[in-house]
């Protein structure tokens, strides 16, 4: 008895969940209206996607006189795409939210809805290289996500094998950290006795269990450091001279003049880390300079979709403090700072190759100040610029069917992944 109404509950729910999502597939396809402006859009692509943390950092490139708003935007599952040019290029903007998961969404949203040849994810960064100052400006050349782990139990150590260790879905060969290590005491003889324990005892850090668009799906490949693009990083060299600010007035200056550096590593975790020991510590194991909450999840997305990427991010201040720099120092720099990884944002964008905009027929729209493709400036001077509020509101009112999905499908309007190949 009881299995057969288990049975039709289930079944009864099945129902109810197909007809729900049904409903949701056909109010979005009411807005093909929206697919309308993403063809379009991508018409006058490949774009450069600028994926950036928050506004904060955001602000800075809006008012930089290399960047050309097209004053367009579209809303696609609660993110907002805004598009512009800087040199020669199509690029577009997007806010992803604070952490990991944000980050990744964000950028999956902009690749599988948007005609994109490449990302450059830029804002600050902490800093765990003391050789480093406030206000260089870094470009790791690998990034790894430092916040899977497998946390072992208390009473085993570095020769015990992990659980499932065997299957091959957890490793020891990355590195561990000891919390026993970390112990602090005024009785030095404690603190000096190599087996003092912690029932905290270890963990392993973990690489990404990923599934390349090339791959097969369902076999997951596994990946730690994920390397930045190799021509997006030699193009970047040739910045390396760039002059970037030192001083934010003509008598507050920082106290090491500013360079672009190319580092070995940077790590991401969803973690705001603020604690020197931690800092010592993927320092000497992982060689990492840059330490931020987002970088290494837009790594890996653009890793599996195959798309080019590189993170330009400027260093605020040692993570966890230290004697030389402040965070007082970081304060008064921050505006600066921030400037200085826009500014070197700008001149790569720059340096990138026109070859790739064949389509891409510049002309000045009758708005006077946005230089696009014919298609896009119609679409401007149609939807955003057009002579009415009424219409304006129109256009953001069919963008909400969009938003109304989130959690039902991805937004409705993306492309499948498959269709990504490049
Ligand atoms: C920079 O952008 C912000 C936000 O868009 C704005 O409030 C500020 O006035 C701008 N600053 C300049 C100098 O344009
Ligand atoms: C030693 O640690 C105890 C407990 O934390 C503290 O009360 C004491 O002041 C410390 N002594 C010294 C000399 O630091
Ligand atoms: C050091 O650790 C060992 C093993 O736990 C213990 O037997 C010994 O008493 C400790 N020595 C001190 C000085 O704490
Ligand atoms: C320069 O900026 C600093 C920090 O904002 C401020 O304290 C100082 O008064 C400024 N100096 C001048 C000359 O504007
Ligand atoms: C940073 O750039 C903005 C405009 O983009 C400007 O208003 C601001 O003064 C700059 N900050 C510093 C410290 O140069």
């Amino acid at each position: 008895m009881g299995v057969r109404r288990m049975l039709f509950i289930m079944l009864v729910s099945a129902l109810f969940m197909l007809f729900n999502s049904q409903n949701a597939l056909v109010s979005c396809a009411l807005s093909s209206e929206l697919q309308a402006k993403i063809n379009a859009v991508n018409e006058d692509g490949p774009y450069i996607g600028l994926v950036i943390p928050n506004s904060f950092e955001l602000d800075p490139l809006l008012n930089n006189s290399d960047y050309i708003s097209s004053g367009y935007f579209i809303d696609v599952s609660g993110r907002r795409f805004h598009f512009g040019v800087i040199g020669q290029k199509p690029v577009i903007l997007v806010i992803t939210g604070l952490g990991m998961i944000n980050a990744g969404i964000t950028t999956q949203i902009l690749l599988s809805n948007f005609n994109i040849e490449g990302v450059v994810h830029y804002g600050i960064a902490g800093n765990a290289n003391e050789e480093h100052h406030i206000g260089d400006v870094a470009i790791s050349h690998f990034w790894g996500h430092l916040g899977l782990w497998s946390w072992q139990r208390n009473g085993l150590g570095p020769q015990d094998k992990l659980p499932f260790e065997e299957n091959g879905d957890y490793t020891r060969k990355y590195g561990y950290l000891r919390f026993a290590d970390y112990t602090t005491s005024n009785d030095s003889v404690i603190a000096e006795n190599s087996s003092y324990d912690n029932l905290l005892n270890n963990i392993y850090y973990q690489p990404e269990e990923v599934f390349p668009i090339d791959g097969t799906p369902e076999q997951s490949k596994h990946v730690l450091w994920v390397r930045v693009d190799d021509t997006y990083y030699n193009t970047a060299s040739r910045l390396k001279n760039m002059k970037l600010e030192k001083c934010i007035n003509s008598t507050t200056c920082l106290s090491h003049k500013p360079k672009l550096k190319f580092v070995t590593n940077g790590a991401s975790a969803s973690i705001f880390v603020d604690n020197a020991a931690y800092r010592s510590f993927i320092r000497e194991t992982f060689s990492v300079t840059q330490v931020d909450m987002e970088s290494a999840s837009v790594a890996l997305v653009c890793y599996q979709q195959r798309v080019p990427f590189i993170v330009i991010r400027a260093l605020s201040n040692l993570a966890g403090g230290g004697s030389s720099e402040d965070s007082e120092e970081a304060e008064t720099f921050a505006s600066l700072v921030l400037n200085n990884s826009v500014k070197v944002v700008v001149e790569f964008v720059k340096l990138l190759p026109a070859s790739s905009l064949s389509s891409f027929k510049t002309k000045t729209s009758s708005i006077g100040r946005v230089r696009l493709s014919e298609d896009f400036a119609d679409e401007l001077f149609e939807v955003q610029y057009a002579r009415t509020r009424g219409e304006h509101f129109s256009f953001h009112k069919n963008l909400q069917c969009n938003s109304d999905l989130q959690g039902t499908a991805w937004g409705g309007p993306a492309r499948p992944l498959d269709a990504q190949v490049r």
